[in-house]
């Protein structure tokens, strides 16, 4: 069976730590939006805890979806298909969103579309706010991918099928072709993610805090500190093996892997080398107080806070940033050239930060090229990316069975 155009498709995401569900029209047109964030849980932990997020899951994602079905105006028997997150992520976590999602689409005898997480984040790029991806994007058909998020850091050769054709061999004629995805580029170790978390908590800080590094780093130095990434050797070519899904890839060629752990660890080499571990216990035992007394505490209001963020501190935080925002430039723009790319897509949590978007538009204008992210609140987890990502998909007639399970390392490309 193939699927009707213009169809309302309900994601459900429950990957890690974000219970969400949303109902997006035609890959583009977002009706609701709802993520149930368990950050407040596992803050006191210092990273997620697998078993807390799966219960955690499991208490929200009724409640999610009815209030993703409510807010977008539309009934279950209306829907097209049910779209979920298949992997990678947190079994568990996983396990919840798609047995529910398997459940509801038995139950309404609708079809249940699989998608991969991290090419739903690359969908919260491409279907843009106005849901014009070629208008929002100046990309079509082929574009160069960095997926960067707490969990992960992949670059990824994506293209998008041409003229897709129904069974009889009609032409759906503005129809979304499937996309298919090459990966060229990943991290070797920690997440860049990752890293800004972890470095936040070597520098007392709580979990996660990408936006709280981001807005530190504003006042401090990026000069400050120089921090250098060593080469990473370059991965074994797969010999003969064709990217059959598209035979418009190269299906071989250069890597860009990324490497994290080593500025983590020199971050850890400065702090003490410089004396700064007192510091560091003052500030976590005063911070975890200011923020009981005001969880909604802003970066601007801990500033003002005596003693909290030395100048040293901040500017540490932000040569940090720095060094990693142009790391992630260095790989992506050098992929860009050896690839001939002339479009990049940057998406995930950490593309939410706003160096990275700063420099990044900067040198893509520089070369002439296009950089698109998504929205801030579209940049972390949410399922209107996993319903748009399902859109293609659809529309092709790729629907899973009942025996869909939970793959922990899903792989994309
Ligand atoms: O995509 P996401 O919500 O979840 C994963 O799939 O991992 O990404 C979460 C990650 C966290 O590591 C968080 O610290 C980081 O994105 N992040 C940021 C910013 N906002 C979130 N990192 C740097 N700057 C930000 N503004
Ligand atoms: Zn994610």
């Amino acid at each position: 069976m193939k699927g009707r155009l213009g169809g309302l498709i309900l994601g459900i995401e429950s990957s890690c730590d974000e219970t969400a569900a949303a109902v997006v029209r035609a890959g583009g047109e977002v009706l609701s939006n709802v993520v149930a964030s368990q950050i407040a849980l596992h803050t006191n932990y210092g990273g997620v805890v697998p078993e807390l997020a799966s219960r955690e899951h499991l208490r929200n994602i009724v409640p999610v979806v009815r209030a993703a079905m409510a807010s977008s105006g539309v009934e279950f028997g209306d829907l097209d298909a049910i779209a979920v997150t298949e992997g990678p992520g947190l079994a568990g976590a996983l396990l919840v969103g798609i047995t529910y999602a398997k459940a509801l689409a038995l139950g309404l005898g609708k079809p249940l579309i699989a998608v991969n997480h991290l090419e739903g984040h690359i969908h919260a790029v491409l279907m843009g706010e106005s849901g014009n991806r070629e208008q929002e994007t100046g990309i079509r058909e082929s574009l160069l991918a960095l997926v960067v998020s707490g969990g992960h850091t992949h670059l990824y050769l994506a293209e998008q099928a041409s003229d897709p054709t129904h069974d009889d061999g009609t032409v759906m004629n503005g129809a979304p072709g499937v996309w298919a995805y090459r990966n060229v580029g990943r991290t070797v170790d920690d997440a860049a993610g990752e890293a800004f978390d972890k470095v936040a908590k070597l520098l007392g800080m709580g979990y996660p805090s990408g936006p709280w590094m981001d807005a530190l780093a504003a006042y401090g130095n990026p000069r400050a500190v120089e921090f250098h990434f060593g080469q990473i050797k370059p991965r074994a070519p797969r010999l003969g093996i064709v990217n059959k899904k598209a035979p418009g890839l190269p299906a071989d060629g250069p890597t860009f892997d990324f490497s994290f752990s080593g500025i983590k660890t020199a971050v850890l080499r400065y702090v003490q080398g410089h004396e700064m571990r007192e510091r560091v216990e003052a500030r976590r035992v005063a911070l975890l107080a200011a923020l009981k007394a005001n969880p909604r505490l802003k970066v601007a209001e801990a500033l003002e806070i005596p003693g909290l963020f030395d100048a040293q501190t901040l500017d540490l935080i932000a040569s940090f940033q720095f060094a990693v925002v142009g790391n992630l430039m260095r790989q992506t723009f050098a992929a860009a050239e050896a690839f001939g790319s002339r479009g990049i897509v940057v998406s995930g949590g950490v593309s939410a930060n706003s160096e990275l978007r700063r420099r990044f538009a900067e040198e893509a204008d520089r070369r002439g090229l296009t950089v698109a992210f998504p929205t801030v609140a579209m940049s972390t987890d949410n399922a209107a990316m996993i319903a748009a990502a399902a859109w293609p998909k659809f529309v092709a007639g790729e629907f899973a069975g009942e025996g869909l399970v939970a793959v922990p390392q899903l792989r994309l490309g």
